[in-house]
C-alpha cells in the first residue's frame, strides 16, 4: 500500500485522484480531485503538511518534502502546490509554494520558501534557490533560475493543455487498476477511515501436537 499514515496524520486523497502503486504518500498530505502521482514518486508529509490541488500531476520519480519546526525555521515550512500544475519527471519540491497552472520542468529543484506564482514555466534542470519569489507569466531557466521572457499565448495555452492531458492519462491508468482493487482494498484514505490493516500471513509452521 503506497499510502501510509504517520503518527496522527493520514493522507487524504480524493477518490478521483490516482496514486501509482509504486509511489509513496506519507502523513499529512492532501491530494485533490483528478490529480495524479506517478511511479516512484515520494510525497512525504511527516514533519509538516503537503497540499496538492486539483488536476495536478506529480510525475515519475519526483520527491516532495517539507521542513521541520526548529529555531532555524520556526513553525517549519509546508509544501503547497495549486491546481492544474504539471510537475515533470524527477523534480524536487522542498518546502515551497507552487501556484496554479505552472509547469515545473524535468529534474528541476525548488527549494525552501521559494514561491512560484501562477502561470510560470521552469525549464528542465533549473534550480529555484531558497526564498526566491518569481513573477507570474514568465519563463525561468538556469541554476539559479533567471527570468528569460514572458510566456507567449501558445505557451500559456500549453500550461492548461498539459494539466488536461495528464488528467486524461491518469483516467486511462485508473481504468487499468482501480476497478479490481475497489472491491478488495480502499484506493484512498480519509481521516474518517482508520489506517489500513496490514495483511498478516497465516503461519506455515506446523502446529505441535
Ligand atoms: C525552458 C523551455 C520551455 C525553453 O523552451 P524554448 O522555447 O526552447 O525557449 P527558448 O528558445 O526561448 O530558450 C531560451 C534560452 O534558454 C535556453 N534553455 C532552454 N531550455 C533550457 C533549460 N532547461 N535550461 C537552461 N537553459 C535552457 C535556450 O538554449 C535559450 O538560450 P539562448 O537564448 O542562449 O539560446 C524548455 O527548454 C524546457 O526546459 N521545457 C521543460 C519541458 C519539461 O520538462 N516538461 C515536463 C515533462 S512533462
Amino acid at each position: 500500500m503506497p499510502i501510509r499514515p504517520f503518527e496522527q496524520h493520514i493522507p487524504r486523497i480524493h477518490l478521483t485522484a490516482y496514486v501509482d502503486e509504486t509511489a509513496l504518500v506519507v502523513g499529512d498530505v492532501e491530494i485533490g480531485q483528478d490529480s495524479s502521482v506517478w511511479p516512484m514518486s515520494v510525497v512525504r508529509g511527516d514533519i509538516q503538511s503537503i497540499r496538492i490541488g486539483a488536476r495536478t500531476s506529480i510525475q515519475d520519480g519526483t520527491i516532495i518534502h517539507v521542513t521541520h519546526d526548529s529555531r532555524f525555521c520556526p513553525g517549519g515550512q509546508p509544501t503547497t502546490i495549486g491546481n492544474d500544475v504539471t510537475v515533470g519527471h524527477k523534480v524536487i519540491l522542498h518546502a515551497c509554494t507552487i501556484e496554479d497552472f505552472c509547469l515545473i520542468g524535468m529534474g528541476a529543484i525548488v527549494m525552501d520558501k521559494a514561491i512560484v506564482p501562477s502561470r510560470v514555466t521552469i525549464g528542465a534542470g533549473s534550480v529555484v534557490p531558497p526564498g526566491k519569489v518569481l513573477e507570474s507569466g514568465f519563463l525561468y531557466v538556469g541554476s539559479p533560475v533567471k527570468q528569460i521572457r514572458l510566456l507567449n499565448e501558445r505557451e500559456l495555452e500549453f500550461l492548461e493543455y498539459s494539466a488536461q492531458n495528464y488528467q486524461r492519462l491518469k483516467d486511462r491508468h485508473r481504468a487499468m487498476h482501480v476497478p479490481s482493487e475497489a472491491t478488495s482494498a480502499p484506493t484512498s484514505v480519509s481521516p474518517e477511515t482508520p489506517p489500513p490493516r496490514t495483511r498478516t500471513r497465516r503461519s506455515t509452521i506446523p502446529k505441535r501436537r
